[in-house]
């Protein structure tokens, strides 16, 4: 189907003097003219360009053009290292309600005793997951969180005049942020190599790790789904040398109620709210990090926190050692406050089910897959695995990660995420997560299994259904277009406009 051709038929909707409302005529009397309150150079000679439509028509353009993407609503999103978990609708229900909705961030602890109160018991609860006491809401991503814990470090040094502490080591395995966030925060990164197995290669850590060492991060299970089974042995290392332990905690939909960081050594974690407590996170945002830490580095944790004294909730500002605001206001409270009816509906029981069905969830996706697809590390995984294409692109027909990826927009399936972890060639990274059913793991496995075999041509050229296809996924991040543009009078559309109905989404 042309694409291109439909899509400069139907853009254009527009007709002149057509519109989605009438308002009636202004009835304030204006003691002045207008132009004699706006500066001349400040008025328009000419109303704006806009498309003049009906609501029928505005109504159909928005509505197909949300039906295009890809949400955990519509499609199975098995993407690695994202926990793109069902977001019950009931949340929404709740964080609209308007005792909650409606506070102003500026109101007094007085009117606010209820939110506060909330974000007390959100504080306990992430306390208790993690087995590390002291928490700040703040971060408002799990990045955020990592910079503000490198900036708690950092200040827990200063504090002990061990300023020459200037190194943070990262395993290779790594999400990108971990050694972005230890730059950002002014350490220097040191990466630590993977064994064969995956696993930190202890060796490697052991000759890197020294007096000059801050903190060790960590991700466990790590970005390939494997536990580090060493993680105690690495803790007390780390600790023999007066350093601190990171847990990047983006895959604790992995471990909730079976295990803790606090308990394995770790000092400082951040969560992914958005990911393992349900904030719906698809297209950017909005996130939330707070991070967990043992007692001695909580004096540095960024002010205000929320305290109890009594039965009042308040904010406590007087923090003399903390390393300050790191977010405006609270954090992102919407996704906080979702992620706190998660944990409230489900209790302790029903969080350890989530990680259990998880990774049981992620290992039987894996024995699939591994039908047609090499899984580099032996299982069994955590709550994700890493396959890969690489035979495929050793044979005649040079069939990439990509390909298959897109492909599989096709068939209604989002992708999952691809080319990391990067010790991995022609990575697959998959994570099912527990919503999923047997019937959508079987369905998934069985087309990826089936395209593996397709023609060049209906691999490379894929997706056939969607009408964006393949953009240049790094101009679309850097010049990002987002706005509707009018076209030059008589001239083409602008580049960026965007059909209101185009090819169907779904099944070739
Ligand atoms: C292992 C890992 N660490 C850190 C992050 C960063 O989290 P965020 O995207 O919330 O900043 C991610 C995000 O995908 C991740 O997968």
């Amino acid at each position: 189907m042309n694409n291109t051709q439909s899509t400069e038929v139907i853009f254009e909707l527009s007709k002149p003097g057509r519109r989605c409302h009438r308002l009636p005529a202004c009835d304030v009397p204006s003691s002045q003219p207008l132009g004699a309150l706006i500066p001349q150079d400040h008025l328009a000679d000419q109303p704006p360009p806009l498309p003049e439509v009906g609501e029928i028509d505005l109504i159909r353009h928005y509505t197909n053009l949300s039906a295009r993407n890809m949400s955990i609503d519509t499609n199975f999103y098995p993407l690695g290292s994202c926990t793109m978990k069902y977001n019950p609708k009931r949340h929404e229900r709740l964080a609209a309600l308007p005792g909650f909705a409606d506070l102003h961030p500026l109101q007094t602890d007085d009117t606010t005793q209820g939110i506060l109160e909330l974000l007390y018991e959100m504080q306990q609860f992430l306390a208790e997951i993690s087995g590390l006491p002291a928490v700040t809401l703040q971060p408002a991503a799990g990045a955020h969180g990592e910079l503000t814990a490198l900036y708690v470090a950092a200040a827990y040094f200063r504090d002990k005049g061990e300023t020459h502490r200037k190194k943070v080591l990262v395993p290779d395995s790594a999400h990108g942020t971990n050694p972005a966030s230890a730059a950002l925060a002014g350490f220097e990164t040191i990466t630590v190599k993977s064994g064969t197995n995956g696993l930190v290669d202890l060796n490697d850590l052991k000759s890197k790790l020294g007096d000059d060492t801050a903190v060790f991060m960590i991700t466990n299970p790590n970005t390939l789904g494997l536990f580090e089974t060493q993680i105690k042995t690495i803790t007390d290392l780390l600790h023999s040398k007066g350093a601190l332990v990171y847990l990047d905690g983006a895959n604790m939909n992995a471990i909730l109620g079976i295990t803790r960081p606090g308990d394995f050594g770790a000092d400082m974690q951040h969560y992914n709210v958005h990911k393992t407590f349900t904030g719906p996170h698809g297209g950017g945002g909005p996130g939330s990090g707070p991070i967990a830490v043992r007692d001695f580095l909580a004096p540095h944790l960024p002010a205000p926190v929320v305290v109890k004294d009594g039965d009042r909730y308040r904010l406590n500002f007087d923090m003399p050692k903390s390393i300050g605001r790191v977010r405006s206001f609270f954090g992102n409270v919407g996704i906080l406050f979702r992620g706190y009816c998660y944990i409230r509906t489900l209790g302790p029981d029903g969080l350890k089910q989530v990680s259990e069905q998880a990774v049981l969830n992620a290992n039987y996706l894996r024995k699939r897959i591994s039908e047609g697809f090499e899984v580099p590390h032996p299982g069994p995984c955590m709550h994700e695995f890493v396959a890969s294409s690489r035979e495929l692109l050793r044979d005649k027909r040079k069939i990439k990660a990509i390909d298959l990826c897109k492909r599989l927009l096709d068939f209604g399936f989002h992708a999952p995420t691809v080319y990391f972890p990067m010790v991995v060639q022609e990575a697959l990274m998959m994570e099912p997560t527990e919503t999923e059913s047997k019937q959508t793991l079987d369905a998934f496995a069985d087309t990826l299994l089936k395209i593996k075999a397709e023609d060049a041509e209906t691999l490379k050229n894929a997706p056939h259904t969607h009408i964006v296809s393949r953009p240049d996924e790094v101009k679309a991040a850097k010049e990002l277009k987002l706005r509707w543009h009018a076209a030059p009078s008589g001239g083409v559309p602008a580049a960026d406009r965007v059909a209101t109905t185009g090819a169907p989404a779904g099944a070739p």
